[in-house]
This record gives structure tokens, C-alpha cells and sequence, in this order.
């Protein structure tokens, strides 16, 4: 949801902004730009669409003396035009900027700085910021740090969230950042700097980072930075060590990251279960929720929050922990909680989940629960993140970049996560030792029965090819496998804009029945034993209304002939993983049929990844 890139030192600058560009290009692609000091003045390029059109843009007289800024857009306040793309110049042209975020009270600044004598050239929340800077700028009579004290004095009149990155062109050595609920980090080269929203935009130049926390400022030189709060009282940083590789953040041999990453997944999930089991194979562990089994014996009640796919891992989440720990599991969209109010019980745990530990409304469910005084978790990919390190514990998933847009490998390493949960958690009441041994036995053969769904990927493209040219699809299964079919049907809205609807199967005699037809092909998610002679009934329901069905199902399974036209075997396992199995031929399946229509698969029409708005 928008990005920010910055760089400080001796390299191509132009150059440097770009690539860190294209690797952050899947929080936004309306428009990008970037701004640098040339000749003691400003310069900015911008264009609208992909970050490519930016560097077709860019030329031999594109030449920025040892710094710039630069951004990817997703439309917030404003049309997707180049009047309103970043980076934003003042007034005056002495500052430039760059803005993750949304400004509140625009308004109210723009009114004020109207009748100050400013004119303004964009509908941007982000232009009003640099001119207020400016204002501010041109009344500071100390001489001393007044590029970082004219940031700081506009900040405070500012309601909102943002990432910023500024330059003043009488500071030509300087970049000033800050932020508050949109993440920001520094990135610390050889004498040279960096800054960026996400650490893939710099892993391949420096390991060495430190993020920024909310309320926090920096001022940056090619070989130093120091932080500050916005009352000037000064901050020894915390430096970290990145531990992505390059080869992480690069499509490779694949086509699509979202390829490279469903094919991560064996790996994904055996990143998520190392170092977990104890030692005799008989539960979970997890040493990042920092409570003891005393502490977990007594929650009476737990409380998932979400956004998107990671929603759906909550839902999974919900069945597992009900089943084996006998906890009752409660599950909020993020953005619901955080204004509902809700009454919790006294001893309930609240969990957040979300890969990119950065979505704007599940930060804001992580304080909320907070505030009232319950203990919050939270369950994140990205180490280091903004719920990461404001929850007061938590699993890492440990699955690598996510770049694709669409969620694959988290999802699946969220649900591997929650199945650990409730294996832990129930060890801790009524389960018994072997059935715990069984239970981790099937969690370590997990990686090897997805690696064999994988072979089966050229078997699902032709599957999904028989089908890309439909525009409605309902995606069915009964209990966990509920969850399961909304993820399918999310997979696919998102990538292929097919129309898709993921139903509890019994449900669908209650109202979706009638969009039955030949035109409206059925996916069920039939790998559960107990349920599949229902479900069997729920498919012969809809073939009498001559769909299409496409169904996947356990090994072994009886699947009376002509029942289903197509069918997608995948390998049996223990009940509380075959959500994990049945996801994968799923995201196949969505991903070939985008690919037929030609969709751009990685960067979806109108979505970003990590949405840092509301
Ligand atoms: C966006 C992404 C989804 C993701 C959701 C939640 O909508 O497009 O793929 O599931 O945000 O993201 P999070 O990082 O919190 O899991």
C-alpha cells in the first residue's frame, strides 16, 4: 500500500531507487517517481502505471548527486493522475517528499496554508505535508538542525498515519524520515544509506537495518543517522540483522512469484514446524508466546483477528483449537473489532495474524485489545514488524518473502502454525500422549505430501485451462474445509476477477442453489472421511442442475463414477492438516486460470499487499 525508497552514497542514485522500486512494486502500482538534488535544485520524475514506465522515463540527464527518494503509489486520497503522484514538491520548491500513509486533517492544513499565500498543484493528503514543512521551514530562525525541527514542528499539527521521506534542497546532504503506523526502516550500507517501507528493497545491498518506531524521526547523512522523538529527546537505535537472502526476494526460474511461492511451500512449512516439537515428539512449543503451561492452562477463551487470507487461517484456526483443546475460539475481521466494542471474557487471549505483521486495521485490533488490558499475540511472518514488536509475544511463521500479491505460502504456514496451537494447547487438557505422537508425526510428513500435490501441477493447469473461461465459480466444503473453500474463492477473485463464492456445501440449498447451472462450475473440498458421504449428496444436488464439478479428495476415497468431471487426488493426513493439503491444488488452480486469461498475476488489478490504510 504505497512504498518509500531512499539512498544516500556514492552509487547511481536514479538507479538504486528503481530496483528498490520494482521489489516494492506489489504495495502499489498506480504511479511511481522518484526526486533527487541535481545542481542544488529538485528534481522529480514521475509516471504513471508500473515502475517500468518510470525507468523507460529515466535518462542520461536524470543525474542526482549522492541522493534521492522515490515511491510506488496505491490511490488513496486523490485520482491515479501524474499531478497527484509522489514525490511532492513545495511551494517553493525547496522540499520534496515522499508519503506512505493518510493524512487526516488535510483539510483543515490545506485551508490554513491557503491563506499563508500557498497554491497547490495535486488532490493529495501528501502535498499539504510538504508545504506545511515548508511553512515551517521559512519561520525557523535557529540555524541549528532546522531541516529536522521544521519536519518535527509540522508532524505535530498532523493527524494520520505516514511513512515520510524528505529532502531539502539547503540540506543537500540530508534526508530526513519519520513515521507512525507505517512501517520504515534504515538501512545501513558501507558509507552509504538507505531507507525503505519493506527490507526487500535493500537485502541486496545491506543487511544491516534498523526500524524506525512509531513516533520516531531520523536525520540520515551518507555515513551517519540519528534518532530522535518529536520532542528532540535523542534515541539510541536497536541495529538488527537481516536474515533474507537476495535469491528471496527474486522470481528465479518461476514466472510469477506467486508460482515460486506455492512451490516454496514444502519448505515454508518445515521453516514454520523447526525447533518446535519437544523432545519426545509429543507436543508443540513455542517459545516467543512468553507464558508459561500454568499461564495457557488457564485461557477460557481466545480471540483471532485478521484481514484477507489471513482471516481465512483464523477461521481454520477456530475448528482446530475448538477440536483438539476444547477452547472456545472466537474470530473477528480486524477492521470489524477494533470499532465493535466487543465484550471479552476475563482470561481470553487475543491473537493477531497477518504476514506482513504491517495491515493498518490489524495494528489497530492488536492496540485496541491491548488497551483493555488483554494479553495479545501475535502470529507474523515478517520479523521485525510493526504487530510483531508491538504485541507482547508471538510465533514468527518463518515462510521467507512474500511478494506476490495473492497469499499462498503464509496461508499455509499460518494453518501449520494453528494446528501446532492447538496441538500444544491440547497436550495441555484432554490430549492424550499418543495421540499428540500421531498428531506430530503427521505435521513432519506435512512438507513431503505437498511436494506431491506439487508434482501434480501440470495434471491442475489442464483442469483450470477447461475452465478459465467462466465468470461465476462456487467453492464448497463443510467444516474446516469451509474456510478452505473461501480462500479458494478469494484466490481466485484476485487473480483471474472471476466471480467466486466460498460456501459451507450443506449451505447452498439455502439460497446459492439457485445460481446453479451449467455456467456456474462447483468446487468441493471433499477430503474429510466423515463428511464425505454428505458432501457426496451435496455434489449430486448440484450435478442435477448440471454443473460442472471439480472436487478434490483423499487417497482411497470411493468416488461413485460420473459423480464429479474432475477430479484432484491428494494425499491422506491427519484430519487437522487437510486444510493445508486441500489449499494447494486450490491456489494452482487459480493461478493456471489467471494465466490463461492472460491476468497479470503477481500485481492484481486494485489490490496491494501489506495495506497500511484503513
Ligand atoms: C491484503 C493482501 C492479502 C492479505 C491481507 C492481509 O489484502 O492482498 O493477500 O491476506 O492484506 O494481510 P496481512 O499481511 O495482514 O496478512
Amino acid at each position: 500500500m504505497c512504498s518509500i525508497i531512499g539512498y544516500i552514497g556514492n552509487r547511481d542514485v536514479a538507479q538504486i531507487l528503481l530496483d528498490g522500486l520494482s521489489r516494492l512494486e506489489y504495495r502499489g502500482y498506480d504511479s511511481a517517481g522518484i526526486a533527487g538534488i541535481q545542481c542544488e535544485e529538485i528534481s522529480v520524475v514521475k509516471r504513471l502505471g508500473r515502475v517500468k514506465n518510470l525507468s523507460d522515463a529515466i535518462d542520461e540527464s536524470v543525474k542526482f548527486d549522492g541522493i534521492g527518494i522515490g515511491h510506488t503509489r496505491w490511490a488513496t486520497h486523490g485520482s491515479v493522475s501524474l499531478e497527484n503522484a509522489h514525490p511532492h514538491l513545495s511551494f517553493h520548491g525547496i522540499f520534496s517528499l515522499v508519503h506512505n500513509g493518510v493524512i487526516e486533517n488535510y483539510e483543515s492544513i490545506k485551508h490554513f496554508l491557503v491563506e499563508k499565500g500557498y497554491e497547490f498543484y495535486s488532490e493529495t493528503d501528501t502535498e499539504v505535508l510538504v508545504n506545511l514543512i515548508e511553512y515551517h521551514f521559512k519561520k525557523e530562525t535557529s540555524l541549528e538542525n532546522k531541516f529536522l525541527v521544521s519536519v518535527q514542528k509540522a508532524l505535530l499539527h498532523v493527524r494520520g498515519t505516514y511513512g515520510i521521506a524528505v529532502l531539502c534542497k539547503h540540506s543537500p546532504g540530508e534526508m530526513v524520515v519519520a513515521r507512525k503506523s507505517s512501517p520504515l526502516l534504515i538501512g545501513i550500507g558501507d558509507n552509504e544509506m538507505f531507507i525503505a517501507s519493506d527490507a526487500c528493497a535493500i537485502v541486496a545491498h545491506t543487511h544491516n537495518v534498523v526500524y524506525l518506531n512509531d513516533g520516531e524521526l531520523a536525520s540520515i547523512t551518507q555515513s551517519d543517522f540519528s534518532v530522535v522523538t518529536m520532542k528532540n529527546e535523542k534515541i539510541d537505535a536497536v541495529k538488527c540483522e537481516l536474515d533474507w537472502r537476495i535469491e528471496d526476494v527474486s522470481r528465479g526460474e518461476h514466472e510469477h512469484f506467486m508460482l515460486k511461492e506455492i512451490c516454496e511451500q514444502p519448505v515454508a512449512l518445515q521453516n514454520a514446524m523447526r525447533g518446535r516439537f519437544s523432545d519426545d515428539l509429543s507436543t508443540a512449543k513455542f517459545g516467543g508466546l512468553r507464558l508459561s503451561p500454568r499461564e495457557l492452562r488457564q485461557v477460557d477463551r481466545i480471540l483471532f483477528c485478521a484481514c484477507g487470507t489471513a482471516w481465512h487461517a483464523c477461521l481454520i484456526a477456530e475448528y482446530l483449537i475448538e477440536k483438539y483443546a476444547r477452547i472456545p475460539v472466537e474470530v473477528a475481521y480486524s477492521s470489524e473489532f477494533r470499532y465493535s466494542n466487543a465484550p471479552l471474557e476475563k482470561n481470553t487471549l487475543v491473537f493477531v495474524i497477518s504476514q506482513s505483521g504491517e495491515t493498518l486495521d490489524s495494528f489497530a485490533a492488536l492496540q485496541e485489545a491491548k488497551r483493555k488490558g488483554y494479553r495479545t499475540l501475535a502470529i507474523t511472518n515478517v520479523v521485525g514488524s510493526t504487530i510483531a514488536r508491538e504485541s507482547e509475544g508471538g510465533i514468527y511463521q518463518h515462510s521467507g518473502p512474500e511478494i506476490g500479491v495473492a497469499s499462498t505460502k503464509a496461508f499455509t504456514a499460518q494453518v501449520c502454525v494453528a494446528a501446532m496451537l492447538a496441538l500444544l494447547l491440547g497436550r495441555l487438557r484432554d490430549m492424550s500422549f499418543d495421540d499428540g505422537v500421531a498428531f506430530v508425526q503427521a505435521l513432519l510428513q506435512l512438507p513431503e505430501k505437498v511436494s506431491k500435490i506439487l508434482e501434480k501441477k501440470d495434471e491442475i493447469r489442464l483442469i483450470a485451462e477447461k475452465y478459465a473461461h467462466h465468470e461465476d465459480m462456487l467453492f464448497l466444503g463443510r467444516q474446516s474445509m469451509f474456510p478452505v473453500a473461501l480462500e479458494g474463492a478469494l484466490k481466485l477473485k484476485e487473480i483471474s476477477y472471476i466471480h467466486a463464492e466460498g460456501y459451507p456445501a450443506a449451505e447452498i440449498k439455502h439460497g446459492p442453489i439457485a445460481l446453479i447451472s451449467g455456467k456456474c462450475p462447483c468446487f468441493f473440498l471433499a477430503t474429510q472421511r466423515n463428511t464425505l458421504q454428505k458432501t457426496l449428496s451435496n455434489i449430486l444436488e448440484v450435478k442435477a442442475r448440471n454443473a460442472m464439478v471439480i472436487a478434490v479428495v483423499a487417497e482411497g476415497s470411493k468416488i461413485p463414477p460420473g459423480c464429479t468431471d474432475d477430479l484432484i487426488v491428494v494425499p491422506e493426513t491427519h484430519d487437522a492438516l487437510e486444510p493445508i493439503l486441500a489449499t494447494i491444488p486450490l491456489q494452482l488452480f487459480a493461478y493456471y486460470i489467471a494465466k490463461a486469461r492472460g491476468c497479470d498475476i503477481d500485481k492484481p488489478r486494485n489490490l496491494a499487499k501489506s495495506v497500511t490504510v484503513e
